[in-house]
């Protein structure tokens, strides 16, 4: 297990790169800032994320890339080409996209870099928003494409360090995945918010938490969420074409409850229900769910990033992790969390590939 990091710079202190710092200032961990708004910069470092990057400085071990979207791929490739840091990962809520600009720079660079992406956010942005615990027991995405064991090890141990459960996919993949969990949901919320706009006020008054809960992710920023549809397209695109087809299924399911056939308008609501069962941690099932599986790690570079590869292609989903180190000696242990279906298969796919299973 790598515990440690060097001193690793963030580049863009807004919301995200802010929390970055202070979650590993907490840690103990060295951080340089950088941006190129000299104001978010100051706020970051009074913040105490950490002290602002000098030109002398020594070379960053690791990088965090924490600006929009769109730019995030070529402010990755200067970082790696220019010597600022060794190994280079980034935020960014779209994967595919950066991580073509960055493999466009060559197979030696890229090896260098892992793209990453946080579950976790809010609605404003900006240092001042930031929050040292924002990726407590989140999901941290990283998608290595032709990354060199170390960098994932890098990039996994900045996880970890910070709160957050790292996971391994493919950038496609992850792509996808957040069409469906967090772009599509965006513009959904984005559509009921707008009706509101220029409803009376007599009617807007007698707002409650519901409407609050559907359109809260509505109020993000619209110049950021551009740039992660635009990135993410077609795959939220296919998404709102079927949600159209639920949409006119919905308007005939009301026709018919009009005419006292109520049974298609409540399996659409039981459907509804059901997909909503399906979200994991407290809106789902309970963390009590779970079942530990203890790992035993070598303390070497690449362990933790193979172990999370190996879980990966056993196609089970990490639920939570903890990390204990024996005392004295240069092994770790990390209980991995997974739901009770799921630990006999990935006792057998562990022990298969190599790992000391603890039992
Ligand atoms: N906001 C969220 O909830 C959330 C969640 C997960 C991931 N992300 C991702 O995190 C990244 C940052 O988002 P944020 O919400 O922190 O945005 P933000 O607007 O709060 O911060 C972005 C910062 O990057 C700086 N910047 C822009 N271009 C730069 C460049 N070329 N070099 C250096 N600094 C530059 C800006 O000055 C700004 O301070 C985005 O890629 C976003 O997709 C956001």
């Amino acid at each position: 297990v790598s515990s440690a990091l060097g001193r690793v710079l963030v580049v863009g202190t807004g919301l995200v790169g802010t929390s970055v710092g202070l979650a590993l200032r907490d840690r103990g961990v060295e951080v340089r800032l950088a941006d190129l708004d000299p104001q978010a910069l100051a706020v970051a470092a009074g913040l105490g994320a950490g002290v602002p990057a000098r030109p002398g400085d020594e070379p960053a071990s690791l990088a965090v890339v924490a600006v929009p979207p769109a730019v995030t791929g070529q402010v990755a490739v200067d970082l790696l080409t220019s010597g600022r840091a060794r190994f280079v990962t980034d935020v960014a809520s779209v994967k595919t996209a950066p991580a073509a600009v960055v493999a466009q720079a060559g197979a030696e660079t890229a090896a260098r870099y892992v793209g990453g992406h946080p579950m976790a956010g809010r609605e404003v942005a900006g240092p001042r928003g930031a929050r040292s615990d924002l990726f407590e027991g989140r999901p941290w995405v990283l998608c290595p494409s032709g990354s060199d064991p170390a960098a994932v090890d890098q990039a996994t141990t900045l996880a970890i360090l910070v709160g957050a459960m790292p996971l391994v996919m493919s950038p496609a993949d992850h792509d996808a995945a957040v069409a469906l969990v967090s772009h599509t949901p965006h513009v959904m919320s984005a559509l009921v918010a707008a009706r509101l706009v220029g409803a009376p006020d007599h009617e807007v008054r007698l707002a409650g938490p519901g409407i609050g809960d559907v359109t809260r992710i509505a109020a993000g920023d619209p110049a950021l969420w551009t740039e992660i549809l635009t990135a993410n397209a077609a795959a939220v695109r296919d998404l709102l074409v079927r949600v159209r087809s639920d949409l006119d299924a919905a308007v005939a399911a009301l026709d018919d409850a009009a005419l006292g056939s109520t049974e298609a308008l409540t399996d659409l609501l039981r459907v509804g229900v059901a997909g909503r069962g399906r979200l994991p941690g407290k809106h789902g099932a309970g963390h009590e769910d779970f079942v530990a599986v203890p790992v035993r790690l070598e303390d070497r570079p690449g362990q933790l990033a193979r172990l999370f590869a190996d879980i990966d292609a056993a196609g089970v989903n990490v639920e939570d992790l903890h990390i204990d180190h024996v005392p004295g000696r240069a092994v770790g242990v990390v209980a991995v969390s997974v739901r009770p279906e799921a630990e006999a298969p990935l006792l057998a796919a562990l022990q298969a590939r190599g790992w000391r299973v603890d039992d």
